[in-house]
């Protein structure tokens, strides 16, 4: 018999339905580290991270880069896709093979096949560092999951319903964590509560989450 490695939920032991569309991959990026840092710090050399600003002309708490076809901005103008870092004036780093390769299998993992990133958001959150409940919605097909994967600091996600007003879960994602929300949840609310101070051995005083999406 044929075994499909990938398709085998049985190698996800750590796997945890959290509700409808939402799937937590506990410490799923741990046994391949080494691979996806070197591929964010080859990724950060070539965009930086910066801090942009919000359309209402504030200063965001999160430092953010991208890699990929699409990059995540913010500017006075408003939010949106670019294929170009504004800050070079070229287009993103590509996204490195082992990042694409590795969010669709957990994407797959959590129940949505033929995930294809075509935009990873790379947040660097620092103590204090936060971000407030919002929608994913700047993409163009919600059929696709948004995908985030946490580095460094632990830091508390807010997982809320469709309506800005619903009561909200704080997850508690760690080092190593990929989350996968989709289907029903493709449109929750969510944010990341303030960053706790903290050391982490392999990041220092930081988060980094990469959000993987089909933009
Ligand atoms: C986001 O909602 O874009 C970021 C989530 C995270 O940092 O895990
Ligand atoms: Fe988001």
């Amino acid at each position: 018999m044929q075994t499909d490695l990938f398709g085998d939920a049985s190698l996800f032991p750590s796997q945890q339905q959290l509700a409808e569309g939402v799937c937590l991959l506990s410490g799923q990026a741990n046994s391949m580290m080494s691979a996806i840092w070197q591929a964010v710090e080859d990724v950060l050399r070539q965009a930086p991270l910066r801090q942009m600003q919000t359309p209402g002309g504030h200063t965001m708490s999160v430092a953010m880069s991208n890699c990929g076809e699409l990059g995540w901005v913010s500017d006075r103008h408003g939010y949106r896709y670019s294929r170009l870092d504004p800050q070079s004036g070229r287009p993103w780093p590509a996204m490195p093979e082992v990042l694409q390769e590795l969010a669709r299998i957990w994407a797959a993992a959590a129940g949505f096949d033929n995930f294809v990133s075509n935009a990873c958001l790379i947040n660097c959150y620092q103590a204090g560092s936060k971000m407030s409940l919002h929608q994913d919605r700047d993409e163009r097909d919600f059929a696709h999951p948004i995908l985030t994967l946490s580095l460094g600091l632990p830091a508390r996600f807010m997982l809320g319903g469709l309506q800005r007003k619903d009561p909200y879960r704080k997850l508690l994602l760690q080092h190593g964590d990929v989350l996968v929300f989709g289907g029903p949840a493709r449109l929750c609310f969510h944010g990341i509560m303030p960053l706790a101070d903290g050391e982490h051995a392999l990041l220092g005083k930081r988060r980094i989450s990469l959000t993987f999406r089909r933009a």
